[in-house]
């Protein structure tokens, strides 16, 4: 098989997998710390996915009110509906300050106040002394921080000599005895193979949003990482948490991000009513996303609805100064015109509930290192593999996250990871002898999808996929809808069989590199769709209509999962973390989510 193609080897003490903001983020602690790094990534760094970040990234700094890293903590695990695990929690929002203010230095051009210092809106969910008032913690370059981190953590990188491997796509792992040993790419630009070697393989591909019909993830959101952990006979964790952003474009998916609420915005039903104020009287529309997506949901449903088909609801900023429309939310506005041809300054924008993000992915502690449960029990980390960002479930969100934790999940865990390399990896030790077959996996999956000749194309299967996900998955669900979207996910499984490569290929062909990503997202919407029907309880954005209540005798657990070849999905668990890290916080039991 390996001579069908032209193979190049490489040695690195560590390979990352994707350039947004966690693996560029790990990339440059790495090169910083004297390790020989290569970034493998499908795309120009600087179009990679956290480019389209809007509204900003959270850090207790305090400058426009009083802050605390504990009311921070105290935030997340509630949004996370006490999902998360506290001891990463408290990891997360202890170091936001230094990661925020170390951005700063690196030169990100974040929006300033009066006095010069970071600027800092609103956000849902976020509140001062344990929710009695809402904090200004949001730090935000006006609605295109994650334009500005990306640039600025590229720039870095650079600066730092990282090797960047740009347009290459990994196919699979390179797996020795349950350790990870490297990575296969494909050099899309000519065709070739490769084989990266290396001590640490750090997963940073992101999210699986495109498992969805509308979503507001760019295409290449396709969770390669995900699949890649699967397919090693892995597991993934929390997968049945996905959450659906309140305010997409509707039609159009695009994101018109929290921060426009942050800035005083907020949503109408068809009778002009402000009706957050019944769903959640003190927080209205800075709830948390899953409280505002429901409530959406709901008003929609019962037919107040706006537009012709009473099927979106309108988000205004009409009333706002369009000065401040100007400085602080530009992208948005240009964003309403293009996709929805609205004038922010004197329409209402049409929105819908639309995928976002998943809370679930690939378990890890919270120095980035990857877990799994030995016989379905006993947890043990997975030599040479750890995963960060949104491709990881560390777990800091739960079964929900709140807005702007990403962008800082992002930046700490991308530096914890690089930081316990430098701990555990010396520069230039040699590595032991791969395999013979090491790339053989990788191989025959690459020329059997190349050479697919069946009867289905990869647009269909993808197309029958997204609606499963988005009619049997999506902001509430049943048993009864999501034994039916797995049975109809399982026929989707078998057409797998059946699919359809036009273009053979190796330079630029995007007919299997599609086809690749499709595997990739169909192998994580069995898991979501298998891990929603099994957990029956609601909790965060896994609302069940037929178990309304949260359940935290039965269900206050991580939920584990592996999927085979065949599609078929088994299960474990792991206990959620209530303790703390160290003895600066307390605990936070768990009690009702009130708003
Ligand atoms: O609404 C937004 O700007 C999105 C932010 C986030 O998902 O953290």
């Amino acid at each position: 098989m390996a001579k069908a193609y032209e193979i190049f080897d490489h040695t690195h003490d560590v390979v990352v997998v994707g350039a947004g903001g966690a693996g560029l983020r790990a990339t440059l602690g790495l090169a910083e710390a004297g390790l020989k790094t290569a970034c493998v990534t499908k795309v120009f760094p600087t179009r990679s996915h956290t480019v389209a970040a809007q509204g900003g990234i959270s850090a207790a700094l305090g400058n426009m009110g009083e802050d605390d890293w504990r009311w921070h903590a105290y935030d997340t695990v509630k949004g996370s509906d006490w999902l998360g695990d506290q001891d990463a929690i408290e990891f997360m929002t202890r170091e936001a300050p230094s990661a925020v203010v170390e951005l700063e230095h690196y030169g990100v051009p974040f929006s300033r106040t009066e006095d010069g210092k970071i600027y800092q809106r609103p956000f849902g969910g976020m509140t001062t002394k344990f929710g009695e008032g809402i904090a200004q913690r949001t730090c935000a370059a006006a609605d295109r921080t994650g334009h500005a981190m990306l640039h600025t953590l590229y720039q870095q990188s650079l600066r730092h000599r990282a090797e960047f491997f740009i347009e290459y796509f990994a196919i699979d792992l390179m797996m020795d005895d349950g350790a990870c040993r490297g990575v296969v790419a494909w050099n899309l630009e000519d065709g070739t193979i490769h084989r990266f070697r290396a001590k640490m393989v750090i997963l940073a591909t992101g999210g699986y949003g495109r498992a969805y019909f509308s979503c507001t993830g760019a295409h290449t959101v396709t969770g390669d990482g995900g699949g890649m952990v699967l397919r090693a006979g892995l597991p993934l964790q929390d997968m049945e948490f996905v959450q659906f952003h309140p305010t997409g474009i509707y039609g159009a998916g695009c994101l018109i991000t929290e921060g426009v609420r942050g800035e005083g915005g907020y949503l109408t039903n068809s009778e002009g009513e402000r009706f957050m104020e019944r769903y959640a009287p003190s927080a209205k529309d800075l709830a948390s996303r899953d409280v505002v997506s429901r409530a959406m949901t709901i008003e929609i449903r019962e037919g107040r609805g706006v537009g012709e088909k009473r099927d979106h609801i309108h988000l205004h900023l009409e009333h706002l100064d369009p000065e401040l429309i100007h400085q602080r939310l530009p992208g948005i506005a240009e964003t309403a015109r293009i996709f929805a041809g609205v004038d922010v300054t004197r329409e209402p924008i049409p929105v819908l509930p639309t995928c976002h993000y998943n809370m679930g992915g690939i378990p890890t502690r919270y120095t980035g290192e990857v877990v799994t449960l030995k016989n379905g029990k006993k947890e043990e980390v997975v030599p040479g593999l750890m995963a960060i960002g949104e491709a990881a479930c560390v777990s800091v969100h739960g079964a929900n996250r709140l807005g702007s934790n990403s962008l800082l999940d992002l930046v700490v865990f991308g530096r914890a990871a690089a930081k316990r390399c430098a701990e555990i990896i010396k520069p230039g030790e040699p590595h032991p002898p791969l395999p013979v077959d090491a790339d053989e996996r990788a191989l025959s999956r690459l020329d059997r999808l190349r050479h697919a000749d069946g009867g289905t194309p990869t647009a269909v299967l993808r197309e029958e996929m997204q609606r499963t996900m988005q009619d049997h998955a999506a902001v509430f669900r049943t048993g009864e809808s999501l034994d039916e979207g797995m049975t109809k996910l399982s026929n989707a499984w078998e057409k797998r069989q059946d699919l359809r490569v036009t273009d053979r290929s190796m330079i630029w062909n995007s007919d299997l590199v599609e086809t690749l990503e499709l595997d990739n997202l169909m192998y994580q919407a069995m898991v979501t769709m298998a891990s929603a029907a099994n957990r029956e309880e609601s909790r965060g954005a896994h609302a069940r209509e037929d178990f309304p209540e949260r359940d935290d005798e039965k269900w206050l657990k991580h939920t584990v999962s592996w999927c085979d070849e065949s599609g078929r999905v088994r299960f474990a668990y792991r206990p959620v973390h209530l303790e703390p890290l160290t003895n600066e916080i307390q605990s936070f039991p768990p009690k009702a989510r009130v708003y």
